[in-house]
């Protein structure tokens, strides 16, 4: 199957990293390698390393960004580790970074990916497939309490008890096995006049089993907190959430980052030693349902940018 991506927000994010020619830059979420190839344009000097867990994606950007050469390193691995990669590599400060986070549309279109509730295939949804957990074993394995935590937190899915409940039942029979069970289960859990009132009745608890098998937000908020601080004076960084819980963790690692001083305006010197690090210029996320007629999948996406002072 091509890899087929077309990035997102993709001229507010060249322009909002401005790209250095001789700059050091990082793509956290390398994909379909669109963004990354707006950055290597722009580089003379410059270097590009980028990361991305899903060995397919490294694969194929690999083909179809060779003509870059060693401008680009790859690097097959969580950008949760970036910071400790960057060091290995003896690469410091960083000029500009880059996250868009969440899943490729290769990913969801290639059904036996096992991320899509409307094409059947496995239960799968790992974007790293050399690790254990999938989404099989959320589904067949995890607890009534571990999936009601779930579906709450990660899908915020307000019918969750009737879900797990069919779950719950459906399993005692025979394992759960693949996407369209999970998805026939999900819409059974609903009353059949509410079951497509708002879309597909399985996108949220798909979504959430999602977040679950990749971990995709657990350690979030610091990470990106840390990768603001490896950014150079003047650095910047942009990163695209697609839905709230991911944009909530970023918004409030941006606002942290821009606080300065925090002490109680009555003490006459500083003690908390609090300082501004990063200067945010979005003051409202740049949203992506400007383009969401030539790109569905930007219809959800915010892009946020801060710049390190
Ligand atoms: C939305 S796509 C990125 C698309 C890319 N910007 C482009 O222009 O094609 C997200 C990518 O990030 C990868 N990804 C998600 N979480 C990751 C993580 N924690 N570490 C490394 N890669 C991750 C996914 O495998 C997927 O390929």
């Amino acid at each position: 199957m091509e890899y087929v991506h077309v990035p997102v927000l993709y001229e507010d994010v060249i322009s909002g990293l401005d790209v250095k020619p001789d700059g050091v830059y990082l793509d956290g979420t390398l994909g379909g390698g669109g963004h990354s190839r707006g950055i290597l344009e722009r580089l003379t000097t410059g270097r590009l390393i980028a990361f991305d867990k899903d060995a397919d994606a490294i694969e194929n950007a690999q083909q179809k960004l060779s003509e870059y050469g060693d401008k680009i390193t790859f690097v097959h691995d969580d950008y949760k580790n970036a910071l400790e990669r960057l060091d290995e590599m003896g690469v410091g400060e960083l000029d500009g970074a880059l996250l868009d986070l969440g899943v490729s549309s290769y990913q969801i279109d290639t059904a036996e990916r096992g991320f899509s509730y409307v094409k059947d295939a496995l239960l799968d949804m790992r974007m790293d497939e050399e690790q254990s957990l999938s989404a099989l074993t959320v589904v067949n394995e995890y607890s009534e309490k571990e999936l009601l935590r779930v579906l709450y937190e990660y899908g915020e899915e307000p019918n969750a008890r009737a879900v797990v409940r069919k779950i719950l039942a459906a399993r005692e029979k025979k394992p759960i096995e693949t996407t369209l069970e999970l998805a026939e289960l999900v819409a059974s859990a609903y009353p059949p006049k509410e079951r497509y009132k708002h879309g597909n009745p399985a996108k949220r608890t798909f979504q959430a089993i999602r977040i679950e098998v990749n971990d995709e937000l657990r350690g979030l908020e610091e990470f990106v907190t840390e990768l603001a601080l490896r950014l150079k004076k003047g650095g910047r960084m942009c990163v695209i959430t697609f839905h709230s819980l991911e944009d909530r963790l970023i918004k409030r690692a941006f606002v942290e980052l821009e606080k300065d001083c925090v002490c109680d305006k009555r003490l006459p010197v500083c003690v908390c030693n609090k300082r501004q690090e990063v200067k945010i210029l979005t003051k409202k996320p740049i949203l992506g349902e400007k383009e969401a007629d030539k790109n569905k999948r930007s219809e959800s996406a915010k892009l946020r940018i801060i710049e390190r002072v």
